[in-house]
């Protein structure tokens, strides 16, 4: 099997006990290595940051199955998988709970200014100004949140906020049947009703810069926008430029188009929270994660070519 990018170290162990493992990574001319010795894999151990494209699989004849460590597939070739016949695993479910609760977090840090908060206390301001605190600001309970897409983590944000006491609207491709929140068929208008936008559809081509400039003017001043799905989701200079001249109150930010690079002018601004992409990081969330990237193997392998959890092709 063929491991590309690295895993927890702990994953990687257990992956090695049970698999004849190599790694990508270790291999000095990559190319060469996938020309000489592509042929003799037929599993592939990846994960939503390292992916595996058309050139990869492509290189790999005797693909039959990839396993990917994360629920998103955007950097996996699906149609290349689809057209060879390939499996695709992956781990839903397992991580709505800690990516809900990132939103909510970035959601609570970004409209009570507690990371602007807490660079004011550090930096000694508080003691200097004599106790004058930071300006005002905004209540989330009670507020109206927008949600991009009401798949497993969307809709696991939306139960949360009830107890928020949160208005809840939607936008995806299609209404979600029996889901008790209002189906907002056009995006601009879910912006221009929303206090709080929580980014949470599916990456890749068919999402690209759906948060455009207009959706961010839609947004306004007032409102905040929050994205734990993909950098690509956001067209990435429009958001700096509306962050920078007040086009939308602010922003939470756990993903970016080109990671790990964050733009610079972000840096400065303190209407924005940015993440290192950690929204599914907790020791729970990432042991689930690993055993069910483990599981999809198993399943393919020992389990009559049944993975556990197979990505829709
Ligand atoms: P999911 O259940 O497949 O839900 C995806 C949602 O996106 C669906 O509601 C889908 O509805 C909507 N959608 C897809 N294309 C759309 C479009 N063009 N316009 C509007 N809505 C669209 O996926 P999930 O498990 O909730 O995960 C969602 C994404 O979160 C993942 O794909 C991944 O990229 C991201 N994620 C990020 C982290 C992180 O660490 N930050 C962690 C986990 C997941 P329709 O089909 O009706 O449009
Ligand atoms: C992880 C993710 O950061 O599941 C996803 O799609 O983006 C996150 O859970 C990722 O899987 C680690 O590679």
């Amino acid at each position: 099997m063929l491991q590309v990018g690295r895993l927890p170290p702990w994953l990687e162990q257990r992956l090695n006990s049970e698999f004849d493992i190599t790694l990508l990574d270790r291999q000095a001319d990559r190319a060469a290595f996938l020309r000489d010795e592509g042929a003799r894999f037929t599993g592939v151990v990846t994960s939503a940051f390292a992916g595996a494209d058309a050139a990869l699989i492509g290189a790999l004849p005797s693909l039959q199955v990839i396993s990917n460590f994360g629920v998103g597939v955007d950097r996996i070739d699906l149609a290349a998988a689809k057209a060879r016949g390939i499996a695709v695993g992956h781990t839903p479910d397992v991580l709505n709970d800690c990516v809900a609760d990132t939103a909510i977090g970035l959601m609570l840090d970004i409209a009570r200014r507690s990371v602007e908060a807490d660079r004011f206390v550090r930096a000694g301001k508080w003691a200097a100004g004599g106790g004058k605190s930071i300006g005002l600001g905004r209540k989330v309970s009670g507020a109206r949140l927008g949600i991009v897409g009401l798949g497993r983590i969307g809709q696991t944000i939306a139960k949360r906020v009830g107890g928020f006491d949160m208005a809840v609207r939607y936008h995806a491709r299609h209404p979600v049947a029996d889901a008790p929140w209002t189906y907002e068929p056009s995006l601009i208008e879910l912006a221009r009703w929303s206090d709080f936008l929580v980014v949470i559809v599916a990456g890749g081509a068919g999402t690209r810069h759906l948060i455009n400039a207009e959706v961010l003017q839609a947004l306004g001043p007032r409102s905040f926008l929050v994205n734990v799905a993909r950098g690509s989701v956001i067209d990435e200079a429009a958001l700096v430029h509306a962050l920078q001249n007040g086009v939308i109150a602010g922003a939470g930010l756990d993903v970016f188009e080109n990671e790990p690079h964050v733009p610079q002018a972000l840096f400065g601004l303190d209407n924005v929270v940015l993440l290192p992409h950690i929204a599914s990081n907790t020791e729970e969330t990432r042991e689930a994660m690993g055993l069910l990237t483990l599981d999809n193997l198993r399943g393919h392998y020992f389990g009559g070519g049944q993975l556990k959890a197979a990505a829709p092709l």
